[in-house]
């Protein structure tokens, strides 16, 4: 027997009620974007995989393990995106922006990666993001935080989140960091998780992130990278906690976070929730100079943020959905022939109107109020012929006639 086809695993249908939900999220989100001089870009879904397998690292589980990459009909290796900042880094070459620093950006659509799908983790999911390029230091961090919570302001979610803060030092300082954290966990191996063994050769950093209780066991003795700051990187992360502090920002600070993707510097942050389940990560970001180095070969300073569109969807009021105002019920093959007529004028008077209810003048009646439109018109071939409508309005029960010129007065009146 053949089978039908099915919805892939990690994909996801977004149904009208759920798309409302989703773009109302990216609408806040651009709006915020726009106050803080952020203008809309959109780079393809799909680039040359080597973008990704240089730009976000070898070590990082997404290059590693989890990225849609495949030879095209023409012998190209590509992939699709994971992530939007490596694409942003590659469009800012591709086009010769250096001169136009800075440069704010605001971005949103879908990205991939194949993961293990649970609540909140999918393999086609959404993000917003911003990248502000061409601009350093703890003024630039700050402008990019700052617009990451007014967003969530926005969307009435801030209380339910919460800023982890930290900083992973300049290129030379984790030099340094990294070969302490090598042999503090090299002297714990028999301890260690499996995942972890293997981080230990490719990036030892991340095993500060470990969720394995095992790993987390070793961590309060392990080392951090405080103790190997540079002066400047240390100034510049005082300088970014002062400025949070004056615009009323709480963070915390979290030595254990280091982000996903090894292309991150100085800065980085994650804003967490616990309402969500174990991925509870909404908006994270950072400073990822690097790069820039690594993509263009040219150096260049940028600092961003990206946020899952559907986990905050889920922890946001869901918004209403728009309604229909009015709704024709015609009797009779002539009044129906002619509801398309009066659809078409309504609507070009700004009128959101529906039609084409089945059943009998009863059950259109409920399907039209169970649509939840304000008001509905009822006419026939007698109606037609004597131009006038029947309203009734479903709030009250209330039935008007009007001529057909009224109608459409008495309609803007009423749903304005
Ligand atoms: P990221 O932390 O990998 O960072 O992803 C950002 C957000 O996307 C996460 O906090 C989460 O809300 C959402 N997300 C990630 N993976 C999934 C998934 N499988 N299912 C559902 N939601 C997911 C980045 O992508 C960086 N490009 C952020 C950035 C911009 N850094 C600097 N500029």
């Amino acid at each position: 027997m053949k089978e039908n086809p099915r919805l892939i695993r990690g994909m996801h249908d977004l149904l009208p009620e759920a798309y409302h939900g989703h773009q109302s999220v990216i609408d806040a989100a651009l709006q915020q974007a726009h106050l803080a001089g952020f203008q809309r870009i959109d780079t393809p879904i799909m680039e040359e995989s080597r973008l990704f397998d240089r730009g976000l690292g070898a070590s990082s589980d997404i290059v590693g393990k989890e990225m849609y990459s495949f030879t095209t009909r023409g012998g190209e290796e590509v992939s699709l995106r994971p992530e939007g900042t490596a694409s942003v880094a590659r469009a800012f070459f591709s086009h010769g922006l250096a001169q136009s620093v800075p440069l704010r950006y605001f971005y949103a659509g879908p990205m991939f990666r194949y993961e293990r799908p649970q609540k909140g983790r999918l393999r086609q999911f959404h993000q917003f993001g911003a990248e502000l390029i061409g601009a350093s230091g703890s003024l630039a961090d700050l402008e990019i935080i700052a617009l990451g919570q007014e967003i969530l302001n926005t969307l009435g979610v801030a209380d339910k989140t919460v800023l982890h803060l930290n900083t992973l030092g300049s290129t030379t300082d984790r030099a340094a960091f990294r070969d302490a954290l090598l042999a503090y966990f090299s002297a714990h191996k028999a301890s260690l998780s499996e995942d972890s063994l293997r981080r230990l050769d490719t990036n030892p950093m991340r095993i500060l992130d470990s969720k394995a209780e095992q790993d987390r066991a070793l961590l309060a003795d392990a080392p951090m990278i405080d103790e190997y700051l540079a002066e400047a990187s240390r100034r510049r992360f005082d300088q970014l906690c002062t400025g949070l502090q004056a615009l009323g920002i709480a963070y915390v600070r979290d030595h254990h976070l280091v982000r996903g993707l090894d292309y991150y510097e100085h800065t980085a942050f994650e804003f967490i929730t616990d309402a969500l389940g174990a991925q509870g990560t909404v908006l994270g970001g950072g400073c990822y100079d690097r790069l820039f180095e690594i993509v263009g070969g040219k150096p260049a300073t940028g600092v961003g943020f990206a946020a899952g569109i559907e986990r905050l969807s889920a922890l946001i009021t869901a918004p209403e959905m728009p309604k229909a105002d009015c709704a024709l019920i015609p009797i009779g093959s002539e009044a129906e022939a002619f509801a398309p007529v009066l659809a078409q004028s309504l609507r070009r008077a700004g009128i959101a109107t529906v039609y084409g209810f089945s059943g009998k003048v009863k059950a259109r009646m409920k399907q039209a109020d169970q649509s939840g439109v304000a008001f509905c018109v009822i006419f026939g071939t007698e109606e037609l012929a004597q131009d006038v409508w029947k309203v009734k309005d479903m709030a009250n029960g209330e039935e008007t006639l009007l001529s057909t010129e009224a109608l459409q007065a008495f309609l803007n009146t009423k749903i304005r």
